[in-house]
């Protein structure tokens, strides 16, 4: 495997993407992580230093272990990284007065290069570079391969040591061969690229049944890709040690609890239980329209009941939870300072502790995309697992205002509606998350001879790549008509659709 040591680039991320694109399994680690012990221990074939946004002249900045120089193994420097690999092994790094370059560069070679393998077809080849520093002077035993404009020593290597050191970033879009250079770099370090999502589940089920032996699990099932990947594959490794806990609060979407409980029941002969309490939930909303009470509300609630019926399942000692690598890696902080909560959201964070519980996370280690696609090597259908998101608190917060039954009757027949248009067009994948929010207002409107007097929703279909910013879809104007027409027909209770331009930011994907 291939360690990654990361100096708090913004872009760390992508060098693990593009890695694990080309079969390659890797992990990454923040530099405070890595000692000599845990170099020891983890035992790399290869390793690559993110960029970050410290300065290598600045006393405390952040360093690998010198040890990682002396195993012998191939290393890549990216930006930061080839500034630090440079100091430690003799160069020089001056700051970058006047000398700094961001954006968009061209490199030109020098001289062949192994990893450099598919590039300079022209000339020059394009790079991304963002750099306040630069190497004034570079280490013993290395030797320039390409030079840049703003950078005379772009790319540079010791080749007899197999020590590489860039000063762009091969990992992102706007670096066009960059996955070329990483694909030389580790079929240089000996990695054949057999890491598939077949062996990943192999060992997942593997390290599941170390952890847990013979004890109970149990798992809130919410439907969403996350909890179900997860129940199936700890299922596949322990049957029917593990219990399944499906809350329905009473804001799913139409016949979702049905269908989500059926599917892992007799499909997949998980155990569920289901635990229906709508009534819970809506009477504590009763009269409240504060979005962040009602986040609270079922926050608090949601807590309770998956702890009353975990209490039932005996000897339980481990819970399950859906946690992907993003959520994992420790961002490397420099800034620091107090962020500010715009939604609180929903999750069951607090309860191992509460409930005395150890946690299982077996997709800790995997990218969303990589998630999907275990999820169809365990068997879940590829339609239940490419579903768009769906928020924890549900329809509560697509209901701006009280929520009462007949809003949430309404919506729910609506949202279908709208969805049944998105996926007749073909158009369900190329939108990140559509649904119907129901407006607080009723307004005035004519159906045949009659007056009506009836609700507004808003549709809303966004494309996003991580949720956190997101753009309107560019519907047509003929799929917006002929979709208001089918939910006004349909659906009685609504009299008018409206459909939601806003990206985010400023506004948010969800209404509340
Ligand atoms: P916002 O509305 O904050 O939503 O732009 C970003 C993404 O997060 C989802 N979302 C939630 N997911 N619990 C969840 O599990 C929550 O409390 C929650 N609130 C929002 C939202 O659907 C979108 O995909």
């Amino acid at each position: 495997r291939l360690l990654i040591i990361d100096f708090g680039s913004q872009v760390t991320q992508l060098i693990a993407r593009r890695l694990r694109e080309l079969g390659v399994y890797c992990e990454i680690h923040p530099f405070q992580n890595v000692d000599d012990a845990f170099l020891d221990a983890f035992a790399p074939r290869a390793v690559i230093f993110s960029g970050g946004p410290a300065s290598v002249l600045d006393e405390g900045s952040p360093r690998p272990p010198a040890r990682v120089f002396d195993m012998g193994v191939p290393i890549l420097g990216i930006c930061y990284g080839q500034q630090v690999m440079m100091q430690m092994l003799g160069g020089r790094v001056e700051r970058g007065e006047g000398t700094a370059e961001f954006g968009r560069a061209f490199v030109q070679p020098k001289e062949p290069l192994d990893i450099l393998e598919g590039w300079f077809d022209t000339d020059r080849e394009q790079v991304w570079m963002s750099h306040g520093d630069h190497v004034a002077e570079i280490a013993p035993g290395f030797r320039v391969y390409a030079t840049s404009p703003g950078a005379p020593f772009a790319i540079t290597a010791d080749t007899e040591r197999h020590f590489y050191a860039v000063q762009f970033h091969p990992e992102v879009h706007h670096t066009p061969r960059g996955a070329r250079l990483y694909e030389n770099f580790v079929r240089m370090a000996g990695f054949t690229g057999d890491w598939t999502m077949a062996s990943y589940r192999e060992e997942a089920v593997q390290r599941i049944r170390e952890q847990v032996g013979d004890a109970k699990v149990i798992c809130a099932l919410s439907g969403g890709v996350d909890s179900s990947v997860a129940a199936a594959l700890i299922h596949e490794a322990v049957g029917d040690q593990l219990t399944c806990v499906f809350v329905d609060h009473g804001l799913l979407r139409l016949n979702e609890a049905e269908e989500v409980v059926g599917m892992f029941r007799d499909h997949m002969n998980l155990s569920v239980i289901h635990a229906e309490e709508q009534e819970l939930f809506l009477g504590e909303l009763e009269g409240v329209s504060d979005p962040e009470t009602k986040r609270k509300i079922i926050g608090r609630l949601f807590i309770d009941v998956f702890q009353k019926y975990a209490d039932q399942i005996e000897g339980a000692r481990f819970l399950a939870q859906g946690t992907l690598y993003p959520d994992v890696i420790e961002s490397v902080s420099f800034s620091g300072g107090p962020s500010v909560t715009i939604k609180s959201h929903h999750n069951v964070g607090g309860l191992p502790e509460k409930m005395g519980l150890k946690l299982v996370e077996p997709l800790r280690e995997l990218f969303k995309d990589e998630v999907r696609a275990l999820g169809v090597e365990l068997g879940l259908p590829r339609h239940f697992i490419g579903r768009h998101p769906f928020p924890g608190p549900g329809l509560a917060i697509r209901c701006p205002g009280e929520i009462t039954r007949e809003k949430l009757d309404i919506l729910r027949k609506a949202d279908a509606v709208y969805i049944d248009q998105i996926r007749r067009h073909g158009l369900y994948d190329d939108i990140w998350q559509a649904f119907v929010a129901i407006l607080p207002v009723r307004t005035v409107g004519v159906m045949g001879d009659g007056r009506t007097y009836d609700y507004a929703c808003a549709l809303r279909a966004v494309t996003s790549v991580d949720g956190m910013t997101a753009d309107y879809y560019p519907f047509s104007h003929d799929f917006l008509g002929e979709t208001a027409t089918r939910i006004i027909n349909e659906v009685k209770g609504i009299n008018r659709v409206t459909y939601d331009i806003t990206s985010k930011p400023p506004g948010t994907i969800e209404w509340e």
